[in-house]
């Protein structure tokens, strides 16, 4: 008898419970009507007189240890399944914190937008750049003062202008790679980052960006450059917004304007955003001088094309209304998280 008893202790010890399935098969086969301590207790009417109170007590002490065991495995489980059960379906999902697009990106996306649903491409190139695709080929002439210091970061300088490298002052500068890679008809805009040595304000930084065009083809006039500021003036800024150019002068166009379009903020009466005047400069533009055209290898008496060039903070500026240049590259998250409407 007590062998058995033994022996049954360490089946009982053994037997893995890991599972509602288990602890049934546990429970059948120690502690149900045809289990293993059913037939023990059987067997203790066997047992000699003198017998019975010590193999009673092994029995019992047996069931007990079976019991506990049991119980201790089914509270176990039991606790498992309940933290599962805690799991209410029906509650609203925890939201994930979208990340917002910079007024920026936005502003950059809808330009493209705009400038391809007349046939624009979208070009890019280096923002480290040799003196030729940001100077030289753009007819500056060697003593301009953008080429000076106080404009431009250099990386190189050398005494040779043409070895020197810089941080691109413009995006002009894809202008010459698109000539030099394309042949006319051409059509493109080319966004990108800028850098100027400037001290950082609410009005100036060392960083911004803009956007390129460049349209190149036989017979391109100035009507065609007007035209197509028109149109991206009323798609940006909406169908009453009107423009007007400046005469002006870069090294890369000639004739060159500067593009004025009627303040959005107070609709022209004046403001302190356009200083009263009803106009907000947003743009430099031209015809393509025959020089940078040449430059690049395309026939100038066969070719013309015209050039604008815009400032993208300028444009989110009107935009949004944002009037410190600074926000833009503060990564502030209160400012950040204002541009998602509409988008
Ligand atoms: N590159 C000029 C600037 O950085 C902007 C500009 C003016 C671009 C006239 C042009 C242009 O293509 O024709 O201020």
């Amino acid at each position: 008898m007590k062998e058995k008893v033994e022996q049954l202790k360490a089946e009982i010890e053994q037997f893995e419970v890991n599972s509602v399935e288990t602890l049934e098969k546990f429970r059948i086969a120690f502690l149900g009507s045809k289990g293993a301590l059913k037939d023990l207790f059987g067997e203790l009417k066997t047992v000699a007189n003198e017998q019975k109170r010590e193999a009673g007590q092994l029995v019992n002490g047996l069931r007990q240890f079976a019991q506990e065991k049991f119980d201790a495995q089914k509270e176990s489980l039991e606790s498992v399944q309940d933290s599962g059960n805690k799991i209410d379906t029906t509650r609203p999902g925890d939201s994930l914190e979208v990340g917002s697009r910079h007024p920026l990106s936005l502003v950059r996306s809808e330009i493209i937008e705009i400038f391809s649903r007349i046939g624009f491409t979208v070009s890019e190139g280096p923002e480290i750049e040799d003196d030729w695709h940001n100077f030289s080929a753009l007819n500056f002439p060697a003593e301009h003062p953008a080429r000076d210091m106080q404009d431009t970061f250099f990386i190189e300088k050398g005494s040779d202008p043409k070895s020197e490298m810089a941080l691109r002052t413009h995006t002009s500068s894809v202008q010459v790679r698109v000539m030099e890679n394309e042949k006319p008809p051409i059509r493109t805009i080319s966004p990108g980052r800028v850098y100027r040595n400037e001290a950082i304000s609410a009005r100036a930084h060392c960083f911004f960006h803009q956007v390129e065009g460049l349209y190149i083809d036989k017979d391109v006039s100035f009507a065609d450059l007007k035209q197509t500021l028109m149109y991206f003036a009323k798609e940006m800024f909406g169908d009453k917004a009107q423009i007007r150019l400046r005469p002006s002068y870069f090294p890369f166009t000639e004739p060159s304007a500067e593009v004025d379009v009627s303040c959005t903020i107070c609709n022209s009466k004046g403001c302190n955003v356009c200083k009263y005047t009803g106009w907000l400069e947003i743009l430099g533009c031209g015809m393509v001088d025959p020089n940078v055209l040449e430059s690049s290898n395309i026939d100038s008496t066969v070719y013309s094309g015209f050039a604008f060039g815009m400032g993208v903070e300028r444009i989110a500026q009107l935009k949004y209304r944002v009037n410190d240049l600074r926000l833009y590259s503060e990564n502030d998250v209160r400012f950040l998280k204002q541009f998602t409407a509409g988008y």
